[in-house]
C-alpha cells in the first residue's frame, strides 16, 4: 500500500499522520507499506519511521547524477534522504510537466543504477478509453518507459508497476475491480511476453485512482492487483490505516 502524498501536508501535519500510522499495529507479514512525501518532508519521515517496516519513496527524480539542473533532485539525493523507492511516470508528471515515456525510461534506468526501486505508472485518459485505445496506450507506455529493459530482456523483479487510469485519479471514480483486473491482466501478459516467467509473475502491479476504504478489499481480491497507490485517501490517518488493514475485513 503506497501513499502518494503529492504536494500536500505541512511538516506538522506530516508528523501527526506518521505518528498515528506508526502507532498502529500493522501486520507486515500481510502488507508492505510505503509513503511518498514531498522532498522537504523526506528527512522527517525517515527519522520518524526509523526502526519500523514502513518504507519511504520520492515522488520524482532526474536521471542525471548531478549538475546544473535547477529545481531537480537526483536518485542519490533521494537515497541519502533515506528513500528506497521512487514514483516515476505519474500521470500528473506526464500531463502537467510534459514528461514523455522516453524521459521516464531514462529515469527508471537511473533509479535502478542508483539502487532505488521505481514504481512506474501507466494509464489511459478518459478520451483514450472511450476511443477504445486503452490497451494500445498502455502497451506503448510500457514499451517506451521500460525500453532499456525490454532491449536487455531483463527487468529487476523488485520494480513495481502501477496502473492508474487518469480518469480515476482524484475524481472519486474508481475503475470497477473487473475493469481494473482486465488491464492488470494485460500488464501481466505484457511482462510475461517480454521477460522470463519468474520475472513476469514476481513484478507487483498496483492499482491507483480513487482507492478508498470502501473499494480496497474488492480491488485486492482480483488476481493481478497486488496493491494500491493511494493519493487523497492516504492523507488522513483513519482512511489510510483502514486501507492498509484491508486484510482484516
Ligand atoms: P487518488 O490519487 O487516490 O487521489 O485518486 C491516486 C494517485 O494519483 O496516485
Amino acid at each position: 500500500m503506497a501513499a502518494n502524498w503529492k504536494m500536500n501536508l505541512s511538516l506538522d501535519e506530516a508528523r501527526d499522520l506518521l505518528i498515528r500510522i506508526k502507532k498502529n499495529e500493522i501486520d507486515f507479514n500481510k502488507v508492505d507499506v510505503l509513503v511518498a512525501p514531498p522532498f522537504t518532508t523526506l528527512q522527517l519521515a525517515n527519522e520518524l519511521l526509523d526502526g519500523t517496516d514502513i518504507l519511504v519513496a520520492g515522488q520524482n527524480m532526474h536521471w542525471e547524477e548531478k549538475g546544473a539542473l535547477t529545481g531537480e533532485i537526483s536518485a542519490l539525493m533521494l537515497k541519502e534522504a533515506g528513500c528506497s523507492h521512487v514514483i516515476l511516470g505519474h500521470s500528473e508528471r506526464r500531463k502537467l510537466f510534459f514528461e514523455t515515456s522516453e524521459i521516464i525510461n531514462r529515469k527508471v534506468d537511473a533509479a535502478i543504477v542508483a539502487g532505488l526501486i521505481p514504481i512506474v505508472c501507466v494509464g489511459e485518459t478518459l478520451k483514450e478509453r472511450e476511443e477504445k485505445k486503452t490497451f494500445d496506450i498502455i502497451k506503448a507506455q510500457l514499451n517506451e518507459s521500460l525500453e532499456f529493459f525490454c532491449e536487455k530482456e531483463s527487468l529487476p523483479t523488485k520494480l513495481i508497476l502501477a496502473y492508474e487510469p487518469v480518469w480515476a485519479i482524484g475524481t472519486g471514480k474508481t475503475a470497477t475491480p473487473e475493469a481494473a483486473q482486465e488491464v492488470h491482466l494485460f500488464l501481466r501478459r505484457w511482462l510475461l511476453e517480454n521477460f522470463d516467467h519468474d520475472t513476469g509473475e514476481a513484478i507487483r502491479i498496483l492499482y491507483g485512482g480513487s482507492v478508498k476504504q470502501g473499494n480496497i478489499k474488492e480491488l485486492m481480491f482480483q488476481p493481478d492487483i497486488d496493491g494500491a497507490l493511494i493519493g487523497g485517501a492516504s492523507l488522513e490517518p483513519d482512511s489510510f490505516l483502514s486501507i492498509i488493514r484491508f486484510y482484516e475485513s
